[in-house]
Parts: structure tokens; C-alpha cells; sequence
């Protein structure tokens, strides 16, 4: 039996055939493909300047210079995230702080961000998740009471909507990936969609080389950056992608409604947020109480592994990584992220499954779990 991914990206005949034409006009690099699929993506955020990268790591790095953020100054974070977020603000030269995350949505908890504020503090970086967003007003209102940025990490949610409004169409700073595991792939490649031109420009001078052009033909450099330009032909296939996910989060959502009918009855275990309107469905992610159940997680991934499961682990609280831990962080600080780092478990969520997967999923959680209560 084939194992069945616990996420893939779907890529169509149209697809590869944009990736092939691409290759042929003999303009592969940053060109006329990067500008097409950047005001098509410009169109989904509701005409918001928005600018491609490499990745949304990279996405979040520039943002966070756009910012002006580096050296003696502090974002507040989620410890619930991918360790992108924490990686780009230390790597900028600022302090992450962190506080903790909603049990269920796993939305940024806005007592603790408030409650973290000091004069050091720059902007907040919410990281927001399938299923539910939090509270995207309150959040706003409290950024504005205190003056800070907020830099918002969709990479998980290109499609979810607040109050009808997509994500990225409103608020400050929004970042976006098209890693294979997203809603939509180039392959690697990211997005950045900001308030205005002025920051549009400062990103696109910050993705390649901090180069600034000048009047006379010739360059220079003010700001020391990297490379993150996004090529034509990962653009192409963005561009191909971009008119399929319409399509792709309708499938993502019949999938999740399915896991959510025929889940299995394990007392103890927390699905994702169930029925709010509006919502993506990038991966389902499950708790499970492991010591309860008297099996660890690694022999639970490991026997649905043996079924031709695979299965994913999102995400590591970034507080107890060593390099958080080098932050002075410690266990015990952040009760949710740790509790969802103990017991998370991704299972198989993609455009290449169909019903019939996600109950043989099902089914098979089901019987590993069963097969340890007698
Ligand atoms: C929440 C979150 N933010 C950022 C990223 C980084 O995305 P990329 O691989 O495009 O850099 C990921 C990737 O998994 C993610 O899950």
C-alpha cells in the first residue's frame, strides 16, 4: 500500500505546462512571471501592495526590517509557531519575547501580549492556524493603544477570511508561504503583502542585495541584505496554483468536515476549532492524551506508520528549543504550547486525498488506539 502523505502539494498538467513554457521564453529568473503573479496575489488581499520572496522566512525577515526592528528591541510571539518566527527576530538582532497560545485556535494570547509590553517593545507577530483566527479586532486595537506593529504569520491560513475579509486584505504586515506543505506551492516562495508603496519598495530593495538603483544608471548599497527574489518560474507555477485554490480549500474543507464526522471517540483527545465560517484548512491537527492512553507518541506515529500513515508534528514550542532556552526560557512557562507540543499529532490533510482516505485514517487511529486499551 502507498503511504499516504500527511500533507503534498497537487500540481496539475496546466501547471507544468506554465513551469515549461516558462523555461523556454529564456527569461527564467525575477521577470514579467514575479510582477503577473504578484498583482494576482495583490487581487486576493484586496489590491494591497504585496511582493514575492523565496520563502516566508525570508517574508518575515524583510518585514521585520521594513519595521526597522533589530538590535535592543523585542517582539512579542507565539512559542506556538514553526521556528521561523523566532529564528527571523533573533536573526535581526531584537529579543523574542514570548507568551502563550489558546488551547484549541491556538491564537496568540492577547492578555499576555499586553501584559508583555515595555517600552522595548516593537511589534507583535501573531501566528495565526487552520480552522479558527483569534480575535483580529482586538488584537488591532491593542497594537494601536500601545503603537506597535504587527507583523501577522499567515503562512498557514493563504484563503481564511476574518469577518468576511481575507486575511492579508486588512491590518498592518502580512507574510505568506508556498512551501509544497501550504494551500498553494512554487515550489519554495513566499509572499509579503503591506500597507503601502513606499514599504512595498523598501522590500523589494531588502529581497536583492539591498541594491538601490540610481538616477545615472549605477547601483548602490545603504543597508547590508540578502538574496530572496522569487524566480519566473516558481511564478509561473504561483500563478497556475493561484487559480486552483479556490478549488483546493473547497477540497481541504470537505476533508476536514469529514475527519470532523467520523473522528474516533477518545476521551480526552481536542480536535481543531469546528464549523467557524470562513475558515482554511491547511492541516488537521490533533491532541492526544499519550500518557493516558499508556503509549507514547513516537509508537503511535509509528504504528499508523506501519499502516501506510504518515504522520506530521506542528509545532514544537520555540520557547524550549535550545536556542529559546538560551533566551532564558524554561518549562512550566507557557502551559497550551507545551501541553500542544506533548500531545500534537498532524494527520493527512491534502488535495491528493480523497473521503475514503481520511476514514481509512480514521479507522486506523481508531484500532491503534484500541488495540492498547485491552
Ligand atoms: C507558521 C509558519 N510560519 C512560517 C513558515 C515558514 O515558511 P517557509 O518554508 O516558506 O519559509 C512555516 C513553514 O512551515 C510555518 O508553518
Amino acid at each position: 500500500m502507498a503511504l499516504l502523505n500527511f500533507s503534498q502539494p497537487l500540481i496539475s498538467d496546466e501547471t507544468i505546462a506554465a513551469m515549461a513554457d516558462t523555461m523556454r521564453t529564456g527569461w527564467i529568473a525575477s521577470g514579467p512571471r514575479v510582477l503577473e503573479f504578484e498583482q494576482a496575489l495583490s487581487d486576493t488581499f484586496g489590491g494591497r501592495p504585496t511582493r514575492t520572496l523565496t520563502s516566508a522566512t525570508g517574508a518575515m525577515e524583510v518585514a521585520l526590517l521594513a519595521c526597522d526592528i533589530g538590535l535592543g528591541d523585542e517582539v512579542i510571539t507565539s512559542t506556538q509557531s514553526f521556528f521561523s518566527t523566532m529564528n527571523m527576530i533573533v536573526k535581526v538582532g531584537a529579543r523574542p519575547v514570548f507568551v502563550d497560545c489558546d488551547l484549541i485556535s491556538r491564537a496568540i494570547d492577547l492578555n499576555q501580549v499586553e501584559a508583555a509590553i515595555t517600552s522595548r517593545t516593537k511589534a507583535i507577530v501573531p501566528t495565526h492556524f487552520p480552522g479558527a483566527l483569534g480575535d483580529m479586532d482586538a488584537l488591532y486595537a491593542l497594537a494601536q493603544r500601545h503603537g506597535l506593529r504587527v507583523i501577522e504569520d499567515a503562512a498557514l491560513v493563504q484563503g481564511s477570511e476574518w469577518k468576511g475579509r481575507p486575511i492579508g486584505s486588512f491590518g498592518d504586515i502580512a507574510t505568506f508561504s508556498f512551501h509544497p506543505n501550504k494551500n498553494m506551492t512554487t515550489i519554495e516562495g513566499g509572499a509579503v503583502v503591506v500597507q503601502d508603496e513606499a514599504t512595498a519598495r523598501r522590500i523589494e530593495v531588502l529581497r536583492f542585495h539591498g541594491i538601490e538603483r540610481l538616477e545615472d544608471g549605477t547601483r548602490d548599497v545603504v543597508v547590508a541584505s540578502g538574496k530572496y527574489n522569487m524566480s519566473d518560474v516558481s511564478a509561473a507555477i504561483g500563478l497556475a496554483q493561484l487559480r486552483q485554490l479556490p478549488a483546493f480549500l473547497a477540497q481541504r474543507r470537505q476533508l476536514a468536515d469529514r475527519y470532523f464526522e467520523k473522528f474516533p471517540q477518545i476521551e480526552g483527545a481536542l480536535l481543531p476549532p469546528r464549523g467557524v465560517a470562513g475558515q482554511s484548512w491547511n492541516m488537521f491537527c490533533v491532541l492526544l492524551p499519550f500518557a493516558s492512553l499508556g503509549m507514547t507518541r513516537q509508537a503511535f506515529r509509528a504504528a499508523l506508520r506501519e499502516r501506510g500513515i504518515a504522520t506530521g508534528l506542528s509545532y514544537e514550542p520555540s520557547h524550549l528549543s535550545t536556542l529559546g532556552r538560551s533566551l532564558g526560557y524554561r518549562e512550566q512557562q507557557f502551559p497550551n504550547a507545551e501541553r500542544i507540543g506533548e500531545q500534537t499529532v498532524t494527520i493527512p490533510l491534502h488535495c491528493g486525498m480523497t473521503i475514503e482516505d481520511v476514514d481509512r485514517v480514521c479507522d486506523a487511529i481508531g484500532e491503534v488506539i484500541g488495540s492498547k486499551k485491552h
